[in-house]
This record gives structure tokens, C-alpha cells and sequence, in this order.
């Protein structure tokens, strides 16, 4: 018997150093573009920690990533698109509502590397909720990068409408590349995992572990990215999604998908139970800001100068804020709050926010 203990042993070991390997090496093997100006900031919130009587808040900046007014798509797209330029792409080609962040990152990296983009852009998923929601901010800015932008009606699925132009571009003789809604795919999740090791050296800089990293989520990548990478280099931080697409079963059942795929990229052990995605602060549905996600950008501008968007971040401030208030953390833990981008839509919902 004792061979086979020893062997169970030496077994052990093995899957122990295996666990053990940092999620920077894990994550190094994967090529990347380096488009993004990375680590972004982690700063503390002091005025908006004082305003709500604890926990310590920090916000971990990932609007501030530079290319195209940022945001937390273009840490996927550096991993995906780094893929299109493999396989010999020379056009890119994804979509989005009309304000959507995601798209108008795409736009700006496919213009940075001289490829040319193609976007469908859905209307009829809200009501343009202002006079300038079709012209101003992320739509304006597509034009801008130089899109070919194809209007479409939202029809709920998300990439049937992008696959269509991928088609129909090929049929042309280009060699497009598909980029999903929201750049959610395995390969972008692993590419957002880097968020984890750059916010754990940060806050072990700044003396704490955090109890909790909260962020909005919809189309599931950026919180899968996070939950597979905190499952090895922060098990002790919780990774709070708060719905801001008012579905929070189908965001959670796309997390858990999601995380499950980048798992076993980056070989690491995922349990379904660390997938957390909070309803309720969704306003009445996508893309319309309630008054909770109107207070939280009230308060992140006047308290901290931090513009945040009315349809992802805000939303999402406004999920931790709710928390906070039910008392979900003590004073003396520290949370971060992941702002992932969006400012420019601040601009094309202006009438609407009284602001
Ligand atoms: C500003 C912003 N924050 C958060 C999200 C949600 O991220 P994900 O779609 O990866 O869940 C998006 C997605 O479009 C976004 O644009």
C-alpha cells in the first residue's frame, strides 16, 4: 500500500504547484497588442467613504486606459484582436447599440491599427431617451474613428446582425473578423483576468485586501475575467456584478459560461458559486437611469470629479451604494469599485439627467 500513498502524495504536490502558479504566468502566454495603457489607477475615494459612513471605497480606473476614452473592452480587445491580426484580418467587424462603449472601443483600435471596422448598430432595444442620444457621444465618436456604421433593428439576439455584415463582407472578397457583442468571448475574459493582477500588487502597495471588487455587468466577460482571476490571486476578494441589463438570470447563466471557457485557458479551477451578479439596480430597463443611478453620478462628480455613465457605471455605483446602505460590509473593510468606462455616453443622455 505504502507505493501507492506515496504516489497519491507526490500527486498532490503536483496539482498543489499547478494551483500555485502565479495568474501573471498563466496569463503571459497569451499574446496581446498592448494597446491599452496599462496598469490603469487604483485610487481612494475618500469625500464618497465620508459621505457613506464606510467601508473604505477605492475605484480601480479603467476608464482611464487611454486609447479612444478607454474603457474595459479595449483589455479584451487586446488579446482578441491581437488574434484578427493572426489570422491575417484586415477588416473588423462587431456592433452594439447605438451607444454602445463596446463598439466605439472596436472602432478606435481597428482605426490605431489601420484596419478597417464595420459595426451594426441595433436601434429599438430602448427609446433614444434624448434629442442627441443618436449623434452625440460613443455615436459620434464612431464616426469620428472612421466606422462603416450599418443601422439595424434589435431583434434580442445579440450577434446575428454582426455575423450577417461578416458575411456579407466575405462574399465581397475581405477578410473580416468577428468580434463579438461586447467583446464577451472566452479569449476576452482571459484577457480582462489581467484587471486581478494588477489590482493585487496595487492594494498590497496600499496595505489592504478588499473585501470586495463591485462593477456592472451585461455581457458577462468583464465579470467572468475577474472571477477566474481572483480564484487565483485574490480567493479572499469577493467579485460583486451588479445587472445593469435588467436580466440578471441570463447574465449570471453567461458568467458562469463565460468563466467556466476562460478557466480552462488559463488552467485554473473555477466554482460556479463564486459567480455573484446582484439584481435590482437596473432601473426600469436598459439604458434608462433611474433616479439611484442619477444620485450616483451626481455623487461621484461632485465628491470625487469622477464622471461616470448612465446606462453601465453609474448603475453600477449605484448597486454599491444599495449595498453599502444594507450594511453588506463593515467600516473598516475595503471595497473597490471597478469603473469600467462609459463616460462618453454621459454626454449623449445630458437633457435627461438634469444635471
Ligand atoms: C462602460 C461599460 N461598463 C460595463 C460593461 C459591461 O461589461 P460586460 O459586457 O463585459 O459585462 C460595458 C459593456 O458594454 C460597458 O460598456
Amino acid at each position: 500500500m505504502a507505493p501507492v500513498g506515496i504516489s497519491l502524495e507526490s500527486q498532490t504536490d503536483r496539482t498543489m504547484q499547478m494551483d500555485r502558479k502565479p495568474l501573471i504566468d498563466r496569463l503571459a502566454i497569451f499574446p496581446r497588442l498592448g494597446l491599452a495603457n496599462l496598469p490603469t489607477p487604483l485610487e481612494p475615494m475618500e469625500r464618497l467613504t465620508a459621505h457613506l459612513g464606510g467601508p473604505r471605497l477605492w475605484v480601480k480606473r479603467e476608464d482611464a486606459m487611454g486609447l479612444g476614452f478607454g474603457g474595459n473592452k479595449l483589455r479584451k480587445l487586446d488579446y482578441v484582436l491581437h488574434e484578427a491580426l493572426a489570422s491575417g484580418a484586415d477588416t473588423i467587424v462587431s456592433g452594439g447599440v447605438v451607444q454602445s462603449n463596446s463598439q466605439r472601443q472596436v472602432a478606435a483600435v481597428a482605426a490605431k491599427l489601420g484596419l478597417s471596422c464595420h459595426l451594426a448598430v441595433y436601434h429599438g432595444r430602448l427609446e433614444p431617451p434624448t434629442p442627441e442620444y443618436k449623434t452625440s457621444g460613443n455615436a459620434f465618436l464612431n464616426r469620428l474613428f472612421g466606422a462603416y456604421l450599418h443601422d439595424v433593428p434589435w431583434t434580442g439576439d445579440r450577434n446575428a446582425a454582426i455575423r450577417t455584415l461578416v458575411g456579407d463582407l466575405e462574399a465581397k472578397g475581405h477578410r473580416p473578423y468577428f468580434v463579438p457583442y461586447g467583446v464577451s468571448n472566452a479569449l476576452g475574459a482571459v484577457g480582462y483576468a489581467t484587471t486581478i493582477s494588477e489590482i493585487e500588487p496595487q492594494a498590497a502597495r496600499l496595505g489592504f485586501v478588499p473585501a470586495a471588487i463591485v462593477h456592472c455587468t451585461g455581457s458577462a466577460g468583464t465579470q467572468a475575467g475577474l472571477v477566474v482571476g481572483a480564484a487565483v490571486a485574490m480567493p479572499n476578494t469577493r467579485i460583486v456584478g451588479i445587472d445593469i441589463d435588467a436580466e440578471p438570470a441570463r447574465v449570471q447563466a453567461d458568467v458562469v459560461a463565460l468563466a467556466r471557457n476562460a478557466s480552462n485557458l488559463l488552467d485554473v479551477p473555477f466554482d460556479d458559486a463564486a459567480v455573484e451578479v446582484v439584481a435590482g439596480h437596473a432601473g426600469p430597463a436598459y439604458g434608462v437611469p433611474h433616479e439611484a443611478t442619477i444620485e450616483a453620478i451626481r455623487l461621484a462628480g461632485r465628491l470625487e470629479a469622477l464622471p461616470l455613465d448612465p446606462v453601465y457605471s453609474g448603475k453600477g455605483l449605484a448597486g454599491l451604494i444599495a449595498l453599502i446602505r444594507q450594511g453588506r460590509w463593515r467600516k473598516d473593510e475595503d471595497v473597490i469599485f471597478l469603473h469600467t468606462g462609459g463616460v462618453p455616453a454621459l454626454f449623449a443622455y445630458q437633457s435627461a439627467l438634469g444635471i
